[in-house]
């Protein structure tokens, strides 16, 4: 027994060592952990059950029949994150590029099938060359199995992303096609054709970085959700990240101790707010004093910072933030910041996370670029996101709401259970200054005239009492109570129920 035991070992020793150890050095050259050492930062100690160690390719072709290594490219098991189930695969780029085969494929189809059947949470870590090229279609259809399987886990169970390295051809659509994506600033890139291929079909040159670095990617295309400097740095946020999410869209969020009380008043929060309404104030600020402990987590930081959305917490319950910023374009809605809130939207409203929405937004971006952009479609999926949340919806007005924003940033109309404003709340079809030039155009010439007219409609309409007058605002509160006034809110949401009308999916404005 003895023997067979040190056999056992040996083969368990052999295996651990992937590529062997001159790829293992070259992996540290680069800067990049291997994937049994990511694996091991990201999981709590000593937790990580391995599955198909000893799994190996069946390709024969183009020589591989001499070169079978156990693991074939990818490491699988489970483990806990903060004591709390978390199923996960891992890219080993020293076993032929992490490149998909066919048993590669089929070990990452164990671990989403159990995720799924487990009802738990799957993290992705990448960093591979994409499709085994001497594997041909075998490759490919195994690319479609874990699709299919992505999209079967959508909604039921978070499904993270971790980009560490190269991310091309099949292998970036798996990561699309979850929840969140996370990168590695310089060492990680993802994109459908390299550099090479684009040279060819397009002539254009660009390097890796450019065509899909971290940069461009968090800020310019959206396609990843934030960034971080190098390996541990990445995988420490993403178990602060972990501990927001729930185990899957039945089990509720996660409950985490608070000695933040929920009942603080900021008195600082009263002169939050500029006196000159054209002046921008930080709404960071708002969320920051507001959450427990101060504790925010911001997705898409990068992409139309006009609006912030993120993960806090309050009496130690998760909560998704969405909030206009007054310091990027006045917090204007434009195409990509309504893009961005309604999927931010969905995945709360997905995975029973209740929704608070800091309104401060004087409408929708007007120009060509906007309209030809698509912005009436782009939002309208914001629109249509907080319009069939079903969980709670916590409303607060600290400036501007006007015009069609005011509807969707999850008024009383569209659904908010309970919409509260500050004193200095402006809600209106429009600006006084605009306002005035339309109604009272043929008094343009008369500066005086236009200047008692704006002071008229801007006592008529530019306050929170004509909203608050018609039930549509159910308190106007005062700024250093919000936290408090948020906490009760959220308390007495708790039990909240909606029943919808059957249908196979409604069909979101894509
Ligand atoms: C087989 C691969 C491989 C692949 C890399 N390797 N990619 N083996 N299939 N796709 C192997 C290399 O041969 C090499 O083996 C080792 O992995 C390390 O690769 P290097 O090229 O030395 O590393 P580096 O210089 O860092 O370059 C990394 C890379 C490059 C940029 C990822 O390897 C690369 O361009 N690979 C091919 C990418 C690609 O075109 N994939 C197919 C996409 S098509 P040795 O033994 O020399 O160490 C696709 C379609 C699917 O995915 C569509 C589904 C919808």
């Amino acid at each position: 027994m003895k023997n067979i035991l040190e056999k056992a070992e040996l083969r368990r020793e052999s295996a651990r060592m992937g590529g062997g150890q001159k790829r293992i050095d070259a992996q540290h050259s680069r800067g990049k952990l291997t994937a049994r050492e990511r694996i091991e930062v990201l999981l709590d100690p000593g937790t990580f059950e391995e599955f198909d160690m000893f799994v190996e390719h069946r390709s024969s072709d183009f020589g591989m029949d001499g070169s079978r290594i156990p693991g074939d490219g990818v490491v699988t098991g489970w483990g806990t994150i903060n004591g709390r189930t978390i199923y996960i695969f891992a890219k080993d780029f020293t076993v032929f590029g992490g490149s998909l085969s066919e048993t590669h494929a089929q070990k990452i189809m164990k671990i989403q099938d159990m995720a799924l059947r487990m009802r738990a949470p799957i993290i992705g870590l990448f960093d591979a060359g994409g499709a085994r090229i001497q594997e041909g279609v075998a490759a490919l259809g195994g690319y479609g199995e874990v699709f299919r399987r992505n999209v079967l886990a959508s909604g039921v169970i978070p499904q993270i992303s971790l980009i560490m390295g190269p991310c091309a051809g099949g292998d970036v659509y798996s990561p699309a096609m979850t929840d969140f994506i996370f990168m590695v600033r310089d060492r990680s890139y993802m994109f459908v054709t390299g550099p090479d291929v684009v040279k060819t079909v397009t002539n254009e040159t660009v390097t890796a970085e450019e065509l899909g670095g971290a940069k461009v990617h968090t800020s310019k295309s959206s396609v990843a959700d934030g960034a971080y400097d190098n390996d541990i740095e990445m995988l420490l946020q993403m178990r602060r990240f972990m501990d927001f999410l729930p185990q899957n869209n039945i089990d509720g969020t996660p409950e985490w101790p608070s000695y933040d009380d929920p009942n603080r008043m900021d008195m600082s929060l009263d002169t939050l707010i500029p006196e000159n309404p054209n002046m921008p104030y930080d709404i960071k600020e708002l969320i920051l004093k507001v959450v427990d402990e101060g504790d925010f987590f911001e997705i898409q930081e990068s992409f139309a910072k006009n609006i912030v959305t993120g993960f806090a917490r309050i009496e130690g319950r998760t909560v998704g933030i969405v909030a206009n910023q007054p310091m990027v374009l006045a917090g204007v809605l434009d195409a990509d910041a309504s893009r961005k809130a309604a999927r931010f939207v969905r995945f709360c409203d997905g995975f029973n996370i209740p929704i608070i929405t800091f309104v401060d937004v004087p409408g929708f971006l007007p120009g060509t670029a906007q309209e030809y952009g698509g912005l009436i479609k782009h939002g309208a999926k914001l629109l249509f996101a907080y319009s069939e949340a079903t969980v709670p919806l916590v409303t607060i007005i600290t400036r501007k709401a006007f015009g069609g924003a005011y509807d969707v940033m999850a008024s009383k109309h569209i659904g908010g259970d309970i919409n509260y404003a500050w004193p200095s709340a402006q809600i209106a079809v429009m600006g006084a200054k605009g306002a005035v030039e339309i109604i009272f155009r043929s008094d343009l010439d008369d500066p005086q005239k236009i200047s008692e007219r704006t002071a008229e409609y801007e006592e008529r309409f530019m306050s929170p009492f004509v909203a608050a007058e018609r039930g549509y605002i159910d308190d106007v509160i005062k700024p250093h109570s919000t936290r408090c006034r948020i906490s009760r809110a959220l308390a007495m949401l708790r039990s909240k129920q909606i029943e919808k009308p059957w249908r196979k999916h409604d069909n979101l404005p894509l």
